[in-house]
């Protein structure tokens, strides 16, 4: 395998706790640094991932559980294959939205997977890839459920959980950052967007 040169970057979260919004003002301030950016995202980072994505969030009726993390390692496996690793062999900065922690939170959280088998799986899948930088932007599920209302978006299957869903998939993605915290970064996602993108800034700035 090719060394990496790049840097990879993923962010991590639940529903409405604001990634989106960082991750455009983190791409922003990577490219006035003359820095180049790949944005991308998992589910449906890649073309194959983009069908993956139609049936993971929009099929209606269940999923089995151990079917719906097949789905997601399916599209890891070629996002990464095909997108992530050779964007960070040519040296640029892949600015991600959702990797593996949101495998071991959301599938896991359903409580019938057990979450270091869900790892194992997409950590199989992506030959072991893991980015130099997790930032995990932590919020009340309640908080953000009151964000995503406003937003007047339709919901897809997994926002549509119930509210005891989303709490596990919370205190999940802290128990990850916890365990690995030179991996992480953690930020209150209550805090003012300009707050946050300056914490995330220096911290990425430590990766160059
Ligand atoms: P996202 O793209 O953040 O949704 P939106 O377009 O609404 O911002 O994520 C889609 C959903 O997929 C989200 O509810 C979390 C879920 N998900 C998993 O359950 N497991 C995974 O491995 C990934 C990557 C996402």
């Amino acid at each position: 395998m090719t060394a990496r040169r790049g840097v990879w970057i993923t962010l991590e979260g639940g529903d409405g706790s604001g990634k989106t919004t960082q991750a455009e003002l983190l791409e922003r301030a990577l490219l006035d640094d003359g820095r180049t950016v790949l944005r991308t995202r998992e589910p449906g980072g890649s073309d194959v991932g983009h069908l993956i994505r139609d049936i993971v969030l929009h099929h209606r009726g269940d999923i089995a559980p151990r079917a719906e993390a097949l789905l997601y390692a399916a599209d890891r496996a070629h996002h990464v294959a095909s997108v992530v690793r050779p964007a960070l062999e040519r040296g640029e900065v892949v600015l991600q939205d959702r990797y593996l922690d949101s495998s071991v939170a959301y599938q896991g959280a359903g409580r019938v997977l057990d979450a270091s088998e869900v790892r194992q799986l997409s950590l199989w899948a992506a030959e072991g890839a893991l980015p130099d930088l997790t930032v995990l932007l932590d919020l009340d599920p309640a908080v953000a459920r009151a964000r995503l209302d406003s937003a007047d978006k339709p919901f897809d299957r997994l926002e549509a959980e119930k509210a005891e869903f989303h709490t596990r998939v919370r205190e999940a993605f802290l128990t990850l950052a916890d365990a690995e915290p030179e991996r992480f970064l953690v930020v209150d996602a209550v805090s003012p967007a300009a707050e946050i993108a300056d914490a995330i800034r220096a911290r990425v700035a430590e990766l160059f």
